[in-house]
């Protein structure tokens, strides 16, 4: 990891553990990709941060536009949204956080409960700012992998348990692989007494939309993370929110800056909840194109796609007759952009944010063209 130097100052002050910190690596903006390949803005297929192909609704935009106090700082308790996602989770609102993106969440609980030395679980392949977050604390990862199906070894987590251990975080479903979490083992997991987090980001997309919600005001140690990044539409204006006891909603909020939820994410937030007929359409138009993409991805002799209830499909190379740089090089001649890996188990895979009908056509044809 590089370490950045004062070219005055002999000595930065810096935390040491900020140079051994395990970087993100988000998707590629559209405008890095479009400076890096010279192909224009406008030409370009987006479909490597799962981010949702329809914009926001209509009444949204329109709100954003026609409010006129954005002079005055947001409600820094998000009563209104925190009461409209109440109504949607079926929770009460005092179980409930906002968020700057779940990201933000994340970030907050892993630097509420890792002190330097502890530990936390987690299960590749997963989203790896879990990993990110927890090196920012100076904490350490116990890796439990997931099996050759992509299942959780709940037994391997418990074996791999210590003292030390204060955080079990699991993605349901899971980024990359898209499966979700069975309860049971998140039952299993809440009786080690550990705080046990699902993140539950693409959970609108998959065959139990309501998730493990309702299980919160019966815990005092699962945490469940929700996003509005994914499913409706609203990944550029930042809001997530955590269901969980309200102890830690409690330390949440002392952990949190105010107003960190801004304006424009409330009113898109509050707005985008009273219209869930509108926002549901889209989701069920972006499961069924996720079958598609499927069926079309299947149809690529070289590629063997892993079944998703996520707004994404992993796909493995089948064997080394075409190689993931050649299938990168290709697509990306093309102007898609779609996610690699750098993790050894990962490598020869890539995973696909299923977009409008004219973007899987774009991305057969694209893939398709591959000789063998
Ligand atoms: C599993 C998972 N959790 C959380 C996030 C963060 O979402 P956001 O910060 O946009 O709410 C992502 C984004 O890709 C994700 O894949």
């Amino acid at each position: 990891m590089m370490s950045f130097s004062s070219p005055s100052l002999g000595y930065t002050g810096v935390r040491p553990e900020l140079d051994c910190i395990v970087e993100y690596i988000p998707g590629e903006s559209l405008e890095a990709f479009s400076g890096r390949t010279g192909i224009p803005l406008h030409q370009l297929v987006k479909l490597n941060s799962n981010e949702s192909p329809y914009p926001p609704i209509p009444e949204v935009l329109k709100a954003l536009s026609n409010y006129t106090n954005y002079n005055i700082y947001p409600d820094t308790n998000s009563v209104a949204l925190r009461s409209a996602l109440s109504s949607y989770t079926e929770i009460d609102s005092k179980f409930i956080v906002v968020g700057h993106g779940s990201s933000e969440l994340i970030f907050l609980l892993w630097h509420i409960f890792l002190s330097a030395g502890d530990t936390i679980i987690c299960c590749p392949p997963t989203f790896s700012f879990y990993t990110t977050s927890a090196s920012f604390c100076n904490a350490s990862v116990l890796e439990v992998p997931r099996t050759t199906t992509y299942e959780l070894d709940t037994e391997g987590i418990l074996a791999a348990l210590r003292p030390s251990t204060k955080l079990i975080v699991l993605c349901s479903p899971n980024n990359p692989t898209g499966n979700p979490v069975h309860e049971k083992d998140v039952l299993t997991l809440l009786e080690t007494g550990r705080i046990v987090i699902v993140d539950e980001a693409y959970v609108e997309f998959s065959d139990h939309p309501q998730g493990m919600a309702r299980l919160v005001p019966m815990y005092q140690n699962l945490v469940v993370l929700r996003t509005f990044s994914k499913w409706a539409g609203l990944a550029g204006l930042r809001i997530g929110y955590a269901l969980c006891p309200e102890w830690i909603a409690q330390y949440i909020r002392r952990a949190q800056n105010p107003f960190e939820v801004n304006m424009a994410g409330h009113i898109a937030a509050i707005l985008t909840l009273k219209n869930l007929d509108y926002i549901q359409n889209n989701v069920r138009c972006i499961i069924n194109e996720r079958d598609r993409l499927f069926s079309l991805l299947a149809q690529q002799p070289y590629l063997i796609p892993i079944p998703s209830q996520g707004n994404f499909i992993l796909a493995h190379l089948r064997d080394q007759t075409v190689k993931i740089e050649k299938v990168r090089a290709t697509v990306e001649s093309l102007g898609i952009l779609l996610r690699y890996f750098q993790s050894p188990s990962l490598q020869n895979s890539l995973r696909v944010t299923v977009g409008l009908p004219q973007h899987t056509e774009k991305l057969a044809e694209a893939l398709a063209s591959i000789e063998i």
